[in-house]
């Protein structure tokens, strides 16, 4: 609704338990890959409740697929066996960044495909020139006609190999799509390591693709000429986990996380321990536990997998507003992912942004103000900067949240957060 807001009344600490739901950037490929299934059904597990699912699913069903979810709401079945539609419509494109990887579902599935640019967070320029040209080289005859991609497969797809300009997460996953089946051996040199990529290979690999190499720099795919249906359960979500571990970092007190995979977050661990937090897995978990103020950490740059996660860099950057020191964030992956560095100034945090790098002088305290979630991670950060600062803080633009959270407001109110959703 677009007057709802999250109010927060902040500086209490965060005590209990959070079950970490499931991983968006895992789940919406994972959904995109069983348009591609040719027999049976594919079942993915660990859906978390999100629009950009939602949106995921709406896709899927006006390209011919039967979904459906189970009582929990968290298993997705979809079934592809009738499926025929090779058009996704700029009104559904624009809603989501991973909507571009329908181009290489549709292509794999039909043999033609038209999408548009697609559209997600404003975190800067995010071109897509990385997939087009693999696409081209694999053999995609495309071409642009008023902002729509006409994507066809002229003779065959040509399994070669390719190497990725910079590490693109979504343009690794779309080139494993298009190739799964294919007539050939394709290469991704210098793919994206991220944790997600590994989820899409043993999906696809379930369904019975031939495909190796996730998590390295190098992807080996084994064409094969037909997929089946499979049961698949997506990982945690880490910057979900990150997020709670964040809050209670700033805020102190003691917190424990179910469903966690404490690799995925290895260099943010450090991080957080770095920042005076103790972190001990427990069986199913781990508990962070804070009892000091924060301390600062002189430099924090973001980076691709295994690097500190772009994604991350917000809820970090909230959580260092009251730490003793100063730290230098550095973001090198989007050109502009500050926003709400001027948001948690409304506070009383004190950041300075230059270009790509932001400069936090930490305070003793924040307090409350009206502030504003431009982008998805962004409003994580204005929840942490609410659960931080002494008295009211209203937070608007909840819908970029509710994008890739579940629902922040219970979980932060399960941990003791005083914080709520006002109609
Ligand atoms: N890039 C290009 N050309 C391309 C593709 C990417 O220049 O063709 C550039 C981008 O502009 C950006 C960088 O490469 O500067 C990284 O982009 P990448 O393609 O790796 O990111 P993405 O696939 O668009 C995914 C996540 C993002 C996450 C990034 C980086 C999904 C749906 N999205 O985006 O998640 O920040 O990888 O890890 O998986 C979020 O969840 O809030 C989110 C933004």
């Amino acid at each position: 609704m677009a007057d709802s807001y999250i109010s927060v009344n902040g500086k209490r600490k965060l005590y209990g338990t959070v079950s970490v739901q499931g991983a968006k950037n895992s789940a919406l490929p994972c959904l995109t890959a069983c348009l591609m299934c040719d027999k049976g059904s594919c079942c993915i597990r660990g859906c978390p409740h999100l629009s950009d699912v939602e949106n995921t699913i709406e896709i899927l069903e006006r390209l011919g697929c039967r979904c459906s979810f189970d009582e929990s709401g968290h298993s997705a079945m979809v079934c592809a066996e009738n499926a025929f539609g090779c058009e996704v419509e700029p009104e559904m494109m624009n809603k989501m960044r991973s909507s571009v990887l329908f181009m290489g579902a549709i292509l794999s599935r039909m043999g033609e495909a038209s999408v548009s640019y697609p559209g997600g967070c404003e975190l800067g320029a995010r071109p897509i020139d990385i997939h087009l040209g693999a696409f081209r080289k694999l053999g995609v005859k495309i071409a642009e006609d008023g902002g729509i991609l006409h994507c066809s497969i002229p003779s065959e797809l040509r399994p070669c190999s390719v190497s990725l300009l910079c590490p693109s997460v979504g343009a690794t996953e779309n080139i494993m799509l298009l190739m799964a089946k294919s007539n050939g051996e394709t290469v991704i040199r210098n793919a994206a390591r991220e944790p997600e990529i590994v989820d899409l290979q043993n999906l696809l690999n379930a369904m019975g693709a031939k495909i190796k190499g996730a998590g390295s720099d190098i992807i080996v795919i084994e064409g094969v000429s037909s997929l089946r249906g499979a049961e698949f359960c997506v990982m945690p979500d880490r910057i979900a986990a990150l997020t709670y571990m964040a809050g209670a970092a700033a805020c102190g007190g003691e917190i424990e996380l179910k469903n966690i995979n404490m690799e995925h977050i290895a260099i943010c661990s450090a991080v957080l321990r770095d920042m005076g937090a103790v972190i001990r897995r427990c069986e199913g978990g781990a508990v962070l536990t804070m009892k000091q103020r924060p301390k600062a950490v002189k430099t924090i740059k973001t980076l691709c997998y295994p690097g500190f996660p772009t994604d991350a860099q917000p809820v970090f950057m909230s959580a260092m507003t009251v730490a003793d020191g100063t730290t230098v964030f550095i973001e090198s992956i989007f050109d502009n992912r500050f926003r709400h560095a001027a948001e948690l100034n409304k506070l009383g945090a004190d950041i300075d942004v230059n270009m790509c790098q932001a400069t936090v002088r930490g305070r003793e305290y924040l307090s409350g103000a009206d502030i504003r979630a431009y982008d998805l991670r962004g409003g994580a950060a204005m929840v942490i900067g609410g659960l931080i600062a002494e008295g009211t803080t209203r937070i608007r633009g909840i819908s970029h949240i509710e994008r890739g959270y579940e629902d922040i407001v219970r979980d932060f109110g399960d941990l003791g957060g005083d914080i709520r959703i006002i109609i």
